[in-house]
């Protein structure tokens, strides 16, 4: 009697790739991340783990939010729901630029680094700059321990579970559950918000493991769409504001592991040089969750498809109607508050990655000339 006792196999739990996994584990991973950082009665948010009394959160003047790759892409959305929840101007850098352009850092800035492996050379070296010059350093990271985390004035750890896939999927989206949990604490030390629009977040944050779950329940519909963009070499992520954020990170998902070129771009920039490539049956992605751009957006569509683009776009269920006249395929995320889109939106798009990636038949969890962690420049 022999047991072939395959630790990989019994580690991807009955899923072909960890990647889909991973994908799979986020409901959990927001549920775990939101865990005791709201309140019992949904009215506040507690995060002492900032270390920061109220007098040191009204000191602040700036924030810098430092990242590589997919965590860069969950500190633009970061940028975003800070200035609208706090009011205190954001910038985003890639940490590559930032410890080499001699930014303006200076003690009432408090900068925030963003790791899902906390081991990224870069990453650590802008952290290490941001000390030097006197500033605050906020880390959010996936690794208890971490170097990041170990150097850091504060940490606020993402509870997303080991990430295994070299793409990462659930880090990225529990980094954003991490940045909506910031600004609301930001927020309400400041008073840029009350109480009762604090506990419509906050509601509305402790819905998104269910939606997320519900997205997830759909993901052949995705396979669908991935199996027919997978047989083009080229195609484009657009929208606006938040939808703008995502995209980059769409687009960053489906070259790291499908190697199918694609840009993201804001969506009101197209006609400024881009539209010089859509030809017949180019494809798009169009997010267009953001009620006040959506007609904006959807003015694009329309020029994208008098060109030839073939145009799928990711939109509310409340929008999809409207959007539905508009474009040749879409596919609708559960309704929720405009700043939470984020967290429903990147799903389908991991979920296109995936499914391209392997009807290209690549490796999906490993793909070439890529590591999970960079350690050195
Ligand atoms: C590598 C990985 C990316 C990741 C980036 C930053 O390039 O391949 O998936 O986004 O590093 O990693 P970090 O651990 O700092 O979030």
């Amino acid at each position: 009697f022999h047991v072939d006792w395959d630790l990989i196999t019994a580690e991807k739990a009955g899923y072909d790739h960890f990647m889909l996994k991973e994908i799979y584990e986020q409901p959990k991973a927001y549920r775990d991340t939101m865990m005791g950082r709201i309140a019992e009665d949904g009215r506040s948010i507690q995060l002492s783990e900032l270390g920061m009394t109220q007098e040191q959160v009204k000191e602040i003047r700036r924030i810098h939010i430092v990242a590589c790759g997919t965590a860069y892409h969950a500190g633009l959305v970061g940028k975003s729901v800070i200035e609208q929840l706090a009011r205190i101007p954001v910038e985003t850098d890639v940490a590559s630029e930032y410890r080499y352009r001699n930014p303006i850092i200076t003690p009432d800035t408090l900068v925030i680094v963003v790791s899902q492996s906390g081991e990224t050379a870069d990453t650590l070296a802008a952290l290490r700059e941001a000390r030097r010059c006197g500033a605050r350093v906020l880390a959010i990271t996936n690794v208890v321990g971490s170097s990041v985390a170990r150097e850091a004035d504060a940490v606020l750890t993402t509870w997303a579970g080991p990430e295994i896939a070299v793409a990462s999927t659930k880090a990225y989206s529990s980094q954003l559950i991490a940045f909506y949990l910031v600004g609301l604490y930001l927020a309400q030390e400041l008073g840029t918000r009350d109480e009762a629009a604090i506990a419509e977040v906050a509601s509305a944050l402790l819905a998104l493991p269910e939606q997320v779950e519900s997205l997830l329940a759909q993901a052949d519909a995705l396979k669908a769409i991935a199996e027919k963009l997978a047989r083009h070499n080229s195609l484009f992520f657009i929208g606006r504001g938040l939808d703008f954020a995502v995209a980059q990170e769409g687009s960053l998902k489906l070259k790291e592991i499908s190697y199918i070129h694609s840009e993201a771009y804001p969506a009101g920039e197209l006609k400024h040089g881009t539209l010089a490539l859509i030809e017949e049956g180019t494809p798009a992605i169009a997010l267009v969750t953001q009620e006040e751009l959506a007609e904006k957006t959807l003015s694009n569509i329309k020029e994208m498809k008098a060109r030839g683009a073939h145009v799928l776009a990711v939109t509310n269920e409340s929008n999809l109607q409207e959007v539905a006249k508009s474009v040749d395929e879409q596919f609708a995320i559960p309704n929720t508050l405009p700043i939470l889109t984020p967290a429903l939106s990147v799903v389908p798009l991991q979920l296109v990655a995936y499914y391209a990636s392997l009807a290209l038949g690549h490796d999906v969890d490993k793909p070439r000339n890529l590591a999970k962690s960079v350690t050195v420049e």
